[in-house]
């Protein structure tokens, strides 16, 4: 019964295609942009603005597939996407405390045109994050991060249960909601580094930047090192 109803929900999400996320399921559509919650909220970290679901969808101890319509707006003829693993319960609303359990680093879709466009992209085995412990039964989110090509990103969660693999919880993997469309292509990032940092002006920073850093300060790195050099002159 609770399988027929997740695969329903499944297959509803993909025919309806109005998720972003298609499998293994989802918080629930949050791309609608007028005045009806959550209003644009799709761009808000870590998971456009919906709250943790109640009805969580189970997902193998061993990873597992991930599908995702990445299309629903303009601005993605490129796209890079990730996908991050929240553990737990512990955080805001029963989710997570943070996303920062990354499963696939950075790629780039090749999307077929700068306007909305249908289509799927399943990843058949997204691997747990490195270093990853968990048996059946923990909970866990699943976030899919898209980053357009004007930089605004679209954030996507669903709310799991770890499984056994073979499981029959696990909703069915298939050919129906996980597939890749013909029009998207692929592409790997890579980075040239033009200047190395210079690591000793870290390193020669006292205990207290470093705790600036832990408490979130990362974002204002410069910022911390110039206020101390300064509080150090
Ligand atoms: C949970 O319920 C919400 C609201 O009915 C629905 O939109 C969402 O798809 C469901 N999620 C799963 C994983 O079944
Ligand atoms: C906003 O869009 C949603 C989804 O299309 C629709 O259900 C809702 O009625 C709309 N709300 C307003 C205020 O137009
Ligand atoms: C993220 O949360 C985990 C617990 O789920 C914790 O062990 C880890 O230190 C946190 N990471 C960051 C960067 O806050
Ligand atoms: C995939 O599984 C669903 C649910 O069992 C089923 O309705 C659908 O026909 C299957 N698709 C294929 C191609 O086997
Ligand atoms: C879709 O394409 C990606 C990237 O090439 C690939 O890793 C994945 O296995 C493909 N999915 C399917 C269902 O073949």
């Amino acid at each position: 019964m609770r399988l027929s109803l997740l695969l329903a929900l499944a297959l509803t999400a993909l025919v309806e295609a109005h998720s972003v996320l298609v499998y293994p399921g989802t918080r629930g559509n949050n791309l609608i942009t007028n005045d009806t919650f959550p209003y644009g909220m799709q761009w808000m970290y870590p998971c456009g603005g919906l709250g943790t679901s109640r009805n969580r969808t189970y997902w193998p101890t061993t990873g597992g597939a991930v599908s995702f319509q990445p299309g629903w707006f303009r601005g993605h003829l490129q796209a890079q996407l990730q996908i991050n693993l929240g553990y737990g319960t512990d955080g805001p609303d029963g989710g997570p405390p943070n996303m920062s359990n990354i499963m696939l680093k950075p790629f780039m879709l090749l999307g077929p045109s700068n306007n909305p466009y249908p289509g799927t992209v399943c990843l058949p085995q997204v691997p747990l994050p490195a270093g990853a412990i968990v048996k059946a039964g923990d909970m866990a989110t699943i976030q899919v991060v898209e980053l357009a090509q004007h930089g605004a990103a679209l954030y996507s969660c669903v709310d799991i249960v770890f499984a056994e693999p073979g499981d029959p919880r696990i909703p069915i993997v298939n050919e129906t909601n996980c597939f890749n469309s013909t029009q998207f292509g692929f592409a790997q990032i890579y980075t040239v580094t033009t200047t190395n940092p210079v690591l000793d002006v870290v390193a020669s920073t006292t205990s207290s930047a470093i705790s600036l850093l832990r408490n979130g300060w990362a974002g204002w790195l410069p910022l911390a090192i110039g206020a101390i050099g300064l509080a150090i002159w």
